[in-house]
């Protein structure tokens, strides 16, 4: 059996500490908010894999019809013999990008917070590719990401695919951008993809998908939060809303309390009341325009080598060197 190397830096207690951390101080706050990371156990990123192939969730088809026609150009642009891949999943589109450099010899470090993806991904693309050099890392990119020790020879090409990046906010993500710049020599690149503003009736639709996948996505959170924390959320008591913030550009995904309650988290020893109607964010996915996103990254020290837009299908890649 092939094998591939393995690191987990989010260790059973890391992981416990910042989930408490992130939980307390966002379901104590108004409005209540949390970071999108806790959704991906082994179910959670089955679900967003269902996502993606949903008719109203055009953001990873369009992102994978711009890699079948670009992958080739990203490959003679960027000469890498090592692609690093920031919350990789599935590793489905990445296959493109792996092809198109070359897989022998070559070094693939797939970065994600779910262990299950990781091992999924990677079992497969040692089967599919016997030759590539195959590190895994298990960890939080909104932590400092300390990557596995790779040869110094040639360009690095780091990409950050799903528009994930449009799960930072501002600041934070500027702060995200300048420490990806900082941490790649003058000759890496850095691969961006981004999903564009459309209308707003397309964005909404985009996150409430009429079978309802997108809302056991939502609600998979207060399973996680149960078994995790010690809750006890009724994932009956919350309905799933999709809202279109128009003055920070991005879609929130809510979870909104159908009735006054009270629900109790006895790993935190909180006891948290939720109004009837109250809503708490669980994600919000920035939607850019590509001049604003070159401007932003243009802020952070990444200057565009190239972009590539299907304005049809509303989304862009840009691939940038540190400037
Ligand atoms: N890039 C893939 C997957 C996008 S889904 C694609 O386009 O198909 C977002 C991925 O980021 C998930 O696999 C999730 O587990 C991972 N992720 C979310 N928050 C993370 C974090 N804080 N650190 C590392 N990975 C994270
Ligand atoms: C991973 N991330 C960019 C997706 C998004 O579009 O924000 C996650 C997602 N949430 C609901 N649908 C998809």
């Amino acid at each position: 059996m092939r094998t591939y190397e393995y690191t987990n830096t989010l260790d059973a207690e890391h992981y416990a500490r910042a989930l408490r951390a992130d939980i307390s101080d966002g379901l104590t706050r108004t409005p209540k908010s949390t970071a999108p990371t806790w959704f991906y156990d082994a179910r959670g990123s089955e679900l967003f894999e269902e996502i993606t192939q949903l008719r109203e969730y055009p953001v990873w088809r369009a992102e994978l019809g711009l890699l079948q026609r670009h992958a080739q150009d990203i490959a003679l642009r960027t000469g890498a013999r090592s692609l690093i891949e920031l919350g990789s999943g599935s590793s489905t589109k990445s296959k493109l990008i792996i092809e198109a450099l070359g897989p022998s010899g070559l070094h693939y470090v797939p970065v994600d917070v779910s262990a299950d993806a990781l091992h999924q991904a990677s079992s497969q693309l040692v089967q599919d590719y016997p030759g590539i050099r195959l590190h895994a890392l298990r960890a939080d990119f909104t932590a400092s990401l300390v990557l596995p020790t790779l040869p110094e020879d040639g360009p690095r090409l780091i990409a950050f695919l799903g528009s994930t990046l449009g799960n930072f906010q501002r600041p934070a993500r500027g702060t995200f951008l300048r420490g990806l710049r900082d941490s790649i020599r003058p000759e890496d690149f850095l691969l961006i993809g981004a999903d564009l503003v459309k209308t707003e009736e397309e964005m909404t639709a985009a996150y409430d998908d009429a079978q309802g996948v997108t809302a056991e996505f939502d609600k998979h959170l207060l399973h996680v939060l149960n078994r995790e924390l010690d809750a006890d959320f009724a994932p009956d008591a919350f309905d799933h809303v999709s809202v279109w913030n128009g003055t920070e550009c991005h879609i929130e995904m809510r979870l909104r309390s159908r009735v006054e309650q009270r629900v109790k988290i006895r790993a935190l020893g909180l006891d948290v009341p939720f109004g009837r109607g109250e809503e708490w964010i669980t994600e919000r996915s920035a939607k850019f325009t590509a001049d604003g996103l070159q401007a932003e990254m243009a802020d952070a020290g990444l200057c565009t080598t190239q972009l590539w837009a299907d304005p049809h299908a509303g989304f862009a890649m840009i691939l940038a060197n540190a400037c």
